[in-house]
C-alpha cells in the first residue's frame, strides 16, 4: 500500500517516523463546547497479511459490506482474522537486527462510517486513536490523515479539511508489526489492533489547547497551586488581545474556595511571543492533602473567556495537593516516609485481551485496595487515562511508565541513533499526558532497555519540566550499580529480584544516597510468592528500604475453547504460537479471570496497616498495636479480639483502641484474663467501620494472631465411638494405606514443566528428576512404617524416614493416601483458612477451620492446597456427620486434601489434562519445602527446604 501524501516511504518501516500530521499530546479533558462522537462499536475490518497488499479502494471506495465486524476497542487477534495472540518474553517473534520485520506483517483495516458533528463555524474536527497495535495510518473518506506511532498512548488528528456534512467514511490501517515493535518488546501477548477508544470531537475556533495543574504542598496543609493553560485558535492565527482565563478551585464538598484569572498573553512580536498561554497561581491555606491514604482531591475548572466577557469554554480537571521529594535518602510523600505496597500491572482481561474497560480497571484497583495494596507500577507502558483517574479517585501511588522495551536487544537498541526520538517521544509525551494526576509519583523512563545516553537526557528533560517527581529507571542501576550507578536517568535505586541479603547490605549502606524500592519482586508464577514476609520483615526494619512492587497483578491468560467443547486459560504455545515462553505468561497474584490466589491473604497481611504483637509475659504482657499508614490514624478501622486456647476460640470482643497517628505505637492491657496453660492465642482483626469507595463496611482489612502460651501438643485421645470389636479398626479405617512420598507435583518454581528447555530459573525440578525423585520416589530414601491398633479400633501409624545426605533438599517428607468418597469435607485444627506453606504462613492464624477441599488455583497443574502445623485433619462425611480423624502423635503435620494426586497434577499441562478424582488424596507432611520465587528471582531460602536426616511422622487415625 501506498501513503498518498508521501509516495512509497513506509514508515511503518523506518524507526525515525514517529507521526506524520498528528497534534501533540495534551492533558485529557472533556470540554463543555465540544460536541464528542465516539465510534467504538463494530467496525468492518479486512485483513491482509503484508502493507503492500493493502488495495487503495480500501481505505476508500472498496464496499466494505462483505468485510467482517467486530469491536472497537478490541484486539482483532482475538477475532479469528486468522492471526493469534502470541506470547514471547524477551525474544522477538521474528528474527534480524532492527529495525528487521518479518516476512508477514499482518495489516488490517478498520472501516466504519459516522455523521459529522454539527459544527459551529471555525470548529475544527479532531479525531482521537486511544490505541493501536502497533501502528496506524487515518484516512477520512479516502483521504490520508496521519500516522501515528506508540501504541499505548492516544494520536489525535485534525481531521477538518477532510470531512463532509452528513456521513463520512473513516478508515484506520493498523499494522500488527512495525520497526516500533522492537521498543515494544514487554513481556506480554503479542496482540494487534485498535485496543483503546476511538472519536471524533469538535474543538471550537479559538480554544484551550493543553491545561497544566501544579497542585504542590508546602509544610502540612498549604496548597500551592499553578495552573498554566494553552490557548490556540483552529486557524494557526494568534490569539487576540482580551481573552482570558478564569480558574476556580473548588474543594471536595464542591464549594468554590478560589476563582482567579489571567490574561491570555497576546504579544506576538518576534522574540517576545512566549505562547498564548495564562498562568494563574495561588497559596491555599488549610488544604486537605492528597495521599493514597487520604486521596482527597480538588476540582480545578478552568474557563476560557473571549473580549467581551463571554465564556467560550469550560473544562476541568481535578487536583490533589501533594509534595513528592527524596530527602536524605528517603522517599517522601507529603514529608513522611511512605512504604510502597506495589503490585505490576498489565492491561489484561482473558475476553478482551488488551481492551480493558473502565469496569475492568475499577475492578483490579478495588482488589487491590482490599488487599491493602497503595501503589501501582504500569508496567510497562502508560494505560488508558481513565486509569489514572481512578488511582486519583481511590488511592493508589502511581509509577507511569514510558512504553519502551527494547529487552531482546537490550543493550544495542538504545545506543541506536535511529531509535533515539522514539525512546525520547514516548517518555516526554507520557509527562505532557499524565502530568496533572496526583497519583502518578514517579516517572519511568521505560524497562529492560538497556542504559544510554539517551535515558540520561529523557530524565533530565522531565527533571526540568517537573520539578515535582522523581525518575525511575531499572536498567540504569541493573547496568551500573546501585551506589553512583545510573543517577542520570534514575534516582532511586529500583531493582528487580534482588534478594533479601543484598537489599538490607544495600539498606544500611553508610554509601547510600538513594532509597531502594524494588520495581519487581516476589515472582508470582503458580504458588508462589515465598518469603513475601521476609521482604517485608526486611522492608520494615532497615532504613533506605521502602516496599516495592510484586511481579505481578495477573495471569493474562486467554479464554479458549478447544474443538470439543473444553475450556481453558491459554497460555503461550497454546495458539500455536512459536517461538513462545509458555506460561511464563501466568505470573499474577490473582487469576487471568481475577479470582484471586490464595497468596493474596499473605499479601494483605504483609501490607497491612495495623498490626499487633505482644511484648512482655504474664501480668506484663501487652498488646502493641501499630499503626503502619503514614497519614490515616486507625479510627476507621474496628478491632476484635479472641481467644483462642487449644485450637478452639474460647472467648471474644471488642478491643477498644485509642487514637493511634500514622506512624505511631500504643501499649494496651490483654482484655481478657488468659489461661496458664495450654496452647493459648490471642487473635486480633480489624475491619472497616464504614464503606469506602473500594471495600463495604466490615471488610476485613488486617489481622494478627500472638501466642501467649506453650505450644505442647498433647498426643490425641479422642476414643473412637466406631470400634467394631477390640483392636478390629473399623473397614474404612483398615483399608487406608499411608504410602511414604518425597515427591511434589512441582511448581512453576520449582522448574518449568512445560518448557524443561529452558535454563537458569527454578533448577530443583532438573535435579530431582535426574535423582529419580519423580520416579522412585520413597525408594530414595530409608522409611519404616509401623501400625499399631489401638484398643478402641483407632490406628497409630508412626513413620520413621531417613533423608541420605545425598539428598538434600527434596520437596517434602510425609505419606500419602486416599479417603472413602463420602468423606468430602475437610475440617482441622492448624493454620489457616488459607492455603499455606513453610515461607507463605505469616499471614495463617492457629485455630479450628472448615472448608471444602481447595480446586486448583493456578493456570498450570502443580502442588497445591497445603495448610502447615496441624494438630489435626478431620475428613467429614457431610451427609452422616461421620468423621475420619487423623490426629498427630508427636509434632504438629501439614496436609493437603485435594482431588488430585501429585502425578495426576504433575503430567497434566493445563486443566483440560487434569484427572479429578472422586476420593480424597490426602498428604500428611513432617516436612515440605517452601515455595521461593525461583521461577524468576530467590529460590527458597535455605532455612525452608528439606534437609537430609531423621524425621518421624506419628499420627493416630480414628473414626467417630
Ligand atoms: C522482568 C520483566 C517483566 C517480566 C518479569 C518476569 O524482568 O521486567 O516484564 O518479564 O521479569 O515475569
Amino acid at each position: 500500500m501506498t501513503l498518498p501524501t508521501i509516495g512509497d516511504v513506509c514508515p511503518w518501516a523506518d524507526p525515525e517516523v514517529l507521526s506524520i500530521n498528528r497534534l501533540p499530546m495534551r492533558a485529557p479533558f472533556v470540554s463543555s463546547a465540544r460536541i464528542r462522537i465516539s465510534l467504538d462499536g463494530q467496525w468492518a475490518v479486512q485483513r491482509w497479511s503484508h502493507p503492500d497488499l493493502v488495495t487503495a479502494d480500501s481505505v476508500g471506495g472498496a464496499d466494505d459490506a462483505s468485510w467482517r465486524r467486530i469491536p472497537v476497542p478490541g484486539n482483532w487477534t482475538l477475532f479469528g482474522l486468522g492471526d493469534t495472540p502470541h506470547y514471547t518474553n524477551v525474544t522477538m517473534p521474528w528474527e534480524g537486527l532492527p529495525p528487521a520485520l518479518p516476512a508477514e506483517v499482518p495489516t488490517v483495516v478498520y472501516r466504519r462510517s459516522f455523521r459529522a458533528p454539527a459544527q459551529v463555524d471555525g470548529d475544527a474536527v479532531i479525531l482521537h486513536v486511544g490505541g493501536a497495535e502497533s501502528v496506524h495510518a487515518v484516512y477520512v473518506n479516502g483521504t490520508f490523515i496521519g500516522y501515528g506511532t506508540d501504541s499505548r498512548l492516544a494520536s489525535e488528528y485534525d481531521i477538518t479539511a477532510a470531512v463532509r456534512r452528513g456521513e463520512n467514511q473513516i478508515a484506520i490501517v493498523v499494522f500488527r508489526y512495525s520497526a516500533q515493535s522492537h521498543v515494544e518488546d514487554q513481556d506480554q501477548w503479542w496482540m494487534a489492533g485498535l485496543h483503546r477508544e476511538v472519536w471524533v470531537e469538535t474543538r471550537p475556533a479559538v480554544h484551550i489547547a493543553n491545561v497544566r495543574v501544579d497542585a504542590g504542598l508546602d509544610g502540612d496543609s498549604t496548597g500551592a497551586l499553578s495552573v498554566t493553560t494553552t490557548v490556540a485558535c483552529n486557524s494557526g492565527a494568534a490569539v487576540g488581545v482580551g481573552w482570558s482565563v478564569r480558574v476556580a478551585v473548588v474543594d471536595p464538598s464542591g464549594k468554590v474556595r478560589k476563582t482567579l484569572e489571567s490574561a491570555v498573553a497576546s504579544d506576538v512580536r518576534p522574540y517576545i511571543f512566549r505562547g498564548h498561554t495564562a498562568t494563574v497561581e495561588c497559596v491555599l491555606p488549610k488544604v486537605k492533602p492528597w495521599s493514597a491514604e487520604t486521596p482527597t482531591l480538588y476540582g480545578v475548572v478552568v474557563t476560557l473567556v473571549d473580549a467581551s466577557g463571554a465564556v467560550r469554554e469550560v473544562i476541568e480537571q481535578r487536583a490533589g495537593f501533594r509534595r513528592v521529594e527524596i530527602v536524605d535518602g528517603d522517599f517522601l510523600i507529603n514529608g513522611r516516609r511512605v512504604m510502597f505496597q506495589g503490585v505490576n500491572r498489565h492491561d489484561h482481561h482473558p475476553e478482551r485481551g488488551k481492551a480493558v474497560t473502565v469496569d475492568d480497571m475499577r475492578a483490579d484497583l478495588v482488589l487491590m485496595k482490599q488487599h491493602n495494596v497503595n501503589a501501582v507500577r504500569c508496567s510497562h507502558y502508560p494505560n488508558d487515562p481513565r486509569f489514572l483517574d481512578l488511582c486519583d479517585e481511590i488511592g493508589l501511588y502511581v509509577v507511569d511508565e514510558a512504553n519502551v522495551e527494547s529487552h531482546a536487544w537490550n543493550t544495542s537498541l538504545c545506543h541506536d541513533p535511529r531509535y533515539r526520538p522514539t525512546i525520547i517521544s514516548r517518555v516526554t509525551r507520557m509527562v505532557d499526558r499524565d502530568r496533572n494526576h496526583a497519583c502518578v509519583v514517579m516517572w519511568s523512563l521505560g524497562n529492560e532497555s538497556g542504559y544510554g545516553n539517551v535515558h540520561d537526557a529523557a530524565a533530565e528533560w522531565i527533571r526540568s519540566v517537573d520539578h515535582g517527581r522523581p525518575v525511575h529507571y531499572e536498567p540504569a542501576i541493573f547496568h551500573t550499580n546501585w551506589f553512583d550507578g545510573g543517577v542520570g536517568a534514575t534516582d532511586v535505586v529500583c531493582p528487580m529480584y534482588a534478594p533479601i541479603d543484598a537489599i538490607v547490605l544495600y539498606g544500611k549502606s553508610k554509601n547510600r544516597v538513594r532509597p531502594l524500592i524494588m520495581c519487581e519482586y516476589s515472582h508470582a508464577m503458580g504458588n508462589s510468592n515465598g518469603s513475601l514476609a521476609d521482604y517485608w520483615h526486611a522492608f520494615d526494619t532497615t532504613p533506605g528500604l521502602q516496599g516495592g512492587f510484586v511481579w505481578e497483578w495477573k495471569d493474562h491468560g486467554i479464554s479458549q475453547e478447544l474443538a470439543d467443547g473444553r475450556k481453558r486459560f491459554a497460555y503461550g504455545g497454546q495458539f500455536g504460537d512459536t517461538p513462545n515462553d509458555g506460561n511464563f505468561v501466568a505470573d499474577g497474584l490473582v487469576h487471568s479471570d481475577l479470582t484471586a490466589h490464595p497468596a493474596m491473604r499473605e499479601l494483605a497481611w504483609v501490607h497491612r496497616p495495623a498490626t499487633v504483637t505482644l511484648s512482655g509475659t504474664g501480668k506484663g504482657a501487652r498488646l502493641v498495636v501499630r499503626n503502619r499508614q503514614a497519614f490515616r490514624n486507625l479510627s476507621h478501622l474496628r478491632a476484635t479480639w479472641e481467644l483462642i486456647v487449644d485450637g478452639t476460640p474460647v472467648k471474644h470482643g471488642v478491643l477498644r483502641v485509642p487514637t493511634v497517628p500514622g506512624g505511631e505505637t500504643v501499649r494496651l492491657p490483654l482484655p481478657t484474663p488468659v489461661p496458664k496453660t495450654g496452647d493459648v492465642r490471642f487473635s486480633v482483626r480489624w475491619f472497616l467501620r464504614r464503606d469506602e469507595p473500594w471495600a463495604s463496611a466490615g471488610h476485613l482489612v488486617a489481622w494478627d494472631q500472638v501466642v501467649l502460651g506453650s505450644v505442647a501438643i498433647k498426643p490425641a485421645t479422642t476414643p473412637s465411638r466406631r470400634a467394631t470389636s477390640k483392636a478390629t479398626p473399623p473397614p474404612e479405617v483398615g483399608a487406608l494405606d499411608p504410602r511414604v512420598t518425597i515427591w511434589r507435583a512441582a511448581i512453576d518454581n520449582d522448574g518449568f514443566k512445560n518448557m524443561p528447555e529452558i535454563r537458569g530459573f527454578g533448577e530443583s525440578l532438573r535435579r530431582w528428576q535426574l535423582q529419580g525423585v519423580d520416579v522412585r520416589d520413597a525408594d530414595l530414601v530409608e522409611h519404616a512404617t509401623k501400625r499399631t491398633v489401638g484398643a478402641d479400633g483407632g490406628v497409630t501409624f508412626v513413620h520413621r524416614i531417613t533423608v541420605p545426605a545425598d539428598l538434600d533438599d527434596i520437596p517434602r517428607v510425609g505419606v500419602t493416601f486416599s479417603v472413602p468418597q463420602r468423606f468430602s469435607r475437610v475440617r482441622w485444627v492448624g493454620e489457616g483458612p488459607h492455603e499455606c506453606y513453610p515461607d507463605r504462613r505469616a499471614s495463617a492464624m492457629y485455630g479450628t477451620w472448615e472448608s471444602d477441599p481447595d480446586e486448583l488455583p493456578y493456570l498450570v497443574p502443580q502442588e497445591f492446597g497445603l495448610r502447615t502445623n496441624c494438630t489435626r485433619l478431620e475428613l467429614v462425611d457431610p451427609r452422616s456427620g461421620e468423621v475420619l480423624q487423623v490426629e498427630t502423635q508427636g509434632r504438629p503435620f501439614h496436609f493437603s486434601a485435594t482431588r488430585h494426586t501429585a502425578s495426576d497434577l504433575f503430567s497434566a499441562r493445563d486443566v483440560t489434562e487434569l484427572r479429578h478424582r472422586s476420593n480424597l488424596v490426602v498428604h500428611l507432611d513432617a516436612a515440605h519445602r517452601g515455595l521461593g520465587t525461583a521461577s524468576c528471582g530467590p529460590d527458597t531460602l535455605p532455612h525452608y527446604r528439606v534437609r537430609p536426616g531423621r524425621y518421624v511422622l506419628a499420627y493416630r487415625i480414628l473414626l467417630r
